[in-house]
């Protein structure tokens, strides 16, 4: 597909899946924004901690059970959203995170469809697919954004 440039990544454990996140990490600059897809329990909030690890964040990162945001403080900091108990169709600037926006952050979205017409500059799309107990088919798809040199 013209535009995009995609990669499949498999692995077979939680280390496995951390690791290639680390790399991934690394390979994303300040106002970059990430959706993170697949159903509970596939990994999306271990993609996010092996990004964080990989641009040095050495806290403790996870999906708290209140908060739809977390910050890890890192350079640039890190906005890991989790909109999954936001109810369906839910609007981005009414819930407040509009603000995240336009942030020089690295912003990592898990439950993307949650929100109603998400209108975003994103810059890649993750994927998780569960094979078996331990198996996860990861597709990574980058989206280009105007103006970004081929
Ligand atoms: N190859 C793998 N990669 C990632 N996680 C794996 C893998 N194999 C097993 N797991 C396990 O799957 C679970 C993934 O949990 P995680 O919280 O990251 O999922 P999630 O997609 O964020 O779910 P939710 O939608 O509930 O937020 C962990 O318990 C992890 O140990
Ligand atoms: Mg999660």
């Amino acid at each position: 597909m013209s535009g995009s440039d995609s990669e499949v990544v498999r692995t077979s454990s939680e280390e496995e899946t951390l690791a290639w996140a680390r790399e991934f990490g690394k390979t994303l600059k300040g106002g970059d924004c990430v959706l993170l897809s697949g159903p509970l329990g596939a990994g999306k909030t271990v993609v996010c901690r092996g990004v964080a690890q990989g641009r040095g964040f050495s806290g403790r990162t996870g999906s708290p059970t209140y908060a739809i945001v977390r910050e890890y403080r890192c350079e640039p900091p890190i906005y890991h959203v989790d909109l999954y108990r936001l109810p369906e169709g839910a609007d981005w600037e009414e819930i407040g995170l509009e603000h995240y926006r336009f942030s020089d952050a690295i912003t990592l979205i898990e439950w993307p469809e949650r929100l109603a017409g998400l209108d975003l500059e994103v810059t890649a799309t993750v994927e998780l697919k569960p094979v078996g107990e331990s198996g996860r088919v990861i597709s990574v798809a980058r989206c280009q954004l105007p103006g970004a040199s081929a």
